[in-house]
């Protein structure tokens, strides 16, 4: 008898172990079982449950819209379908950063209620002190600077960070703050290649970028976006790997044609009785003659 191996979960020492060996790796999104399956099983080491869940599965219009019982309802689907990638859940707008307590409250629910191994919060120097007291109570934390989409009021609007001398300033010291805060990675999105990769060289957590050229030490990308799924706007940096909206769209067709035509469901999808057994279900059988004891109609009193 072949038992088969348990499967280890992938820790942020593995992630940490993976960066020292130079070994670049790729992360995405996910926001529900099948999907964290299908990435588990591609051997993705890292599943973020961003707040892009807000704009790619539940049709807002921003992530700031997103709250904390939707990103846990999310996060402990795509817990249950990963067995082996690292899940790190977003903490939504406001759930991190307004007081200590409840920064390290929120983010303790994502590990205790929904099965996430670590937390992303956004923000540099701003959100430091928050990330130490998250990290100082035991809670893995993942950086995210550049581009910080709950931001997007402050910042006017999804454009490129750090193209001028001071932002760029702004922005190495918002790598270094998250560096020394404890966090195990950084997400770099929308960040110019060159700073990417200057910020890369002075880390010694990895990189993560979006948005962000070749030179970081890992990529993440929204899996809508790169599946081909992604409802509308569609961000410059995605590329396009497959069309599963068309394949999807193309199966629902059929599946509409085959039931309006009669095709679908056939035999094979359908099951059966023993005719005798229906005879006697509908009282038309020499044997059942007796009073039904239900008040069902059966044929024989119609
Ligand atoms: O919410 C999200 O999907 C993210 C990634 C783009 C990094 O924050």
């Amino acid at each position: 008898m072949s038992a088969s191996k348990p499967v280890r979960r992938i820790t942020i020492a593995d992630i940490a172990r993976m960066y020292e060996e130079g070994e670049r790796f790729a992360t995405i999104t996910a926001y529900d079982f099948p999907t964290a399956r299908i990435v588990d099983e591609a051997g993705i080491p890292l599943i973020l449950v961003g707040d892009s869940l807000g704009m790619v599965m539940l049709g807002y219009d921003t992530t700031v819209r997103v709250n904390i019982d939707e990103m846990l309802h999310h996060t402990r689907a795509v817990a249950r379908g990963a067995k082996r990638a690292l899940v790190v859940g977003d903490m939504p707008f406001l759930t991190y950063g307004v007081s200590t307590e409840e920064s390290v409250e929120h983010a303790g629910r994502f590990l205790s209620e929904a099965y996430a191994q670590a937390v992303k919060i956004e923000g540099g120097v701003r959100s430091a002190k928050t990330m130490e007291a998250i990290v100082g109570s035991g809670i893995p934390v993942m950086g995210h600077i550049g581009l910080t989409p709950q931001g997007v009021n402050q910042l006017g609007g999804h454009r490129v960070q750090g193209k001028t001398r001071d932002s760029a300033r702004k922005l190495i010291a918002d790598a270094l703050a998250v560096q020394e805060a404890g966090a195990f990675a950084v997400v770099l999105e929308l960040v110019p290649a060159e700073l990417a990769q200057a910020i890369t060289e002075r880390l010694s957590i990895p990189t993560v970028g979006i948005g962000s050229g070749p030179h970081t030490s890992a990529e993440i990308q929204v899996v809508t976006d790169v599946v081909g799924l992604t409802q509308g706007f569609v961000p410059r940096h995605a590329r396009q790997f497959w069309a599963v909206g068309e394949a999807l769209s193309r199966a629902v067709h059929a599946y509409r044609d085959a039931v309006t035509t009669g095709d679908f469901p056939a035999e094979a999808e359908s099951s059966s009785m023993e005719a005798s057994v229906l005879e006697e279900v509908l009282g038309r059988s020499e044997l059942d003659r007796a009073e039904s004891p239900m008040s069902i109609p059966l044929d024989r009193d119609l």
